[in-house]
Order: C-alpha cells, then structure tokens, then sequence
C-alpha cells in the first residue's frame, strides 16, 4: 500500500462497557493489520454540549474545535454504532452536528466531503443496531462521505464477546477483517 490510509475510530457510546466499544477495537486491530494507521477516539474524553445555535454564535466549543481538528487529520472514518430507538444515539448526532458546522477560513463540511468511512453496529437485539445503521449511513452520505456499502451488525451482543474481548464467531470476525481491509484499500486507491 503506498498510501498509509489514516482512519478515525469512534463508537456512538460513550458507556464504560459498550459492546460498539468492543467492536470498534476489533475492527481498528483489523484496518491496522491492514496497514491503515488508526486512531481510536472515545467520544466521552471530548464532551459536548448539546448543539445550541445561540451558543455556537458564542463560538464554537473547544471540544467542538478538538474533535474537528482530529477529523482533519483522518481520511476515513471507522464508526460502531448503537442503535436507540431504531436510530442514530444522541451523542453521535450531536458530535456530527457540531462538527459539521462550517467555521471562517474552513471549507464547508471539511470534516465529512471526500472522506471514507466503515459502518458496525452491535447490540443485544436481534438485529444487531442494524436500523440505525440506516439513519447513519443517510446522514454521513449527505454531508460528503463516502460510505461503504458493506457493514456489520452484531446481534445479541452480550454473548458475542469473550472475556478478552474477541468475537466467539469466526464468521463475524472475518467480515470485519474483510470491512477494515476494505476501508483502508478504499482510502489508499482514493489518495493514490
Ligand atoms: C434510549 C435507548 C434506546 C434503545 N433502543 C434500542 C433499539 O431501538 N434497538 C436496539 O437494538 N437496542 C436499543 N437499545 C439497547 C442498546 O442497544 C443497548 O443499550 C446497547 O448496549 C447500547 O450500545 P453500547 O453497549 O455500545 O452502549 C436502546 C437503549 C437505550 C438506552
């Protein structure tokens, strides 16, 4: 791979024993193994408040700043994402809605236009998060990311995982090899 693809990875959990944590550094071992160099971000060490139009007109938070800065520096995204309500959590539509606002001096969407990003889901239902997955991929698809169509969706998460931390099936664990491979061959053909 001649391009070194710098992904991003977060879950749209910020709880302490999230199965989408769980699984994001799974899929982040897999993209590295893939010779992507990847940065595993916790959505809880950069709180938000919730998106205010009056308060962004105050400026923007430093979080907002932080977590846009680091998206930057990334040209794929690796998100794991819970599925509430059959949607996207709070947390992470708040961190894109900030991150999406446009600031002086900065193209419009820079954080999101041309960037790659990988979708996983995990939960204890039976469909894995998977009808959240759709809201997300819309909103990413409409702000200029390119998402791929493959994705993953762990079901009945709390008898997915071992004590380490690894998928009990073989058959999941590949398809996130196969999904973190994909993402970081998509970036380094892109950037090529
Ligand atoms: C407000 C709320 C709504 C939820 N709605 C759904 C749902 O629609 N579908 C689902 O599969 N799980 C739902 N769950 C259960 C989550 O999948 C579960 O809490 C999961 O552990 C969250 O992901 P995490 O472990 O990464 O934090 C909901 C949980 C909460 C707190």
């Amino acid at each position: 791979m001649a391009v070194t693809p710098r992904i991003l990875a977060f879950a749209g959990s910020t709880r302490t024993d999230s199965y989408n944590k769980k699984l994001l550094r799974l899929a982040a071992a897999a993209a590295r193994a893939a010779g992507a160099e990847v940065t595993i971000l916790d959505l809880r060490d950069l709180p938000l408040p919730l998106f205010d139009q009056d308060l962004e007109a105050q400026g923007l938070p430093p979080n907002a700043r932080k977590l846009k800065d680091v998206m930057l520096a990334h040209q794929g995204l690796l998100l794991s994402c819970p599925e509430y309500n059959s949607s996207i959590t709070a947390v992470l539509k708040n961190a894109i809605d900030w991150t999406s606002r446009p600031v002086p001096n900065e193209p419009p969407l820079a954080c999101f236009t041309g960037k790659v990003a990988a979708l996983l889901s995990a939960s204890p239902g039976a469909l894995g998060g998977l009808r959240g997955l759709v809201h997300v991929r819309s909103i990413l698809g409409n702000i200029g990311v390119i998402v791929l169509p493959e994705q993953v969706a762990v079901p009945k998460a709390q008898e997915a995982f071992t004590p380490e931390g690894t998928l009990k099936d073989t058959a999941t664990q590949a398809k996130i090899q196969k999904l973190a491979g994909g993402l970081a061959e998509t970036i380094a053909k892109l950037r090529a």
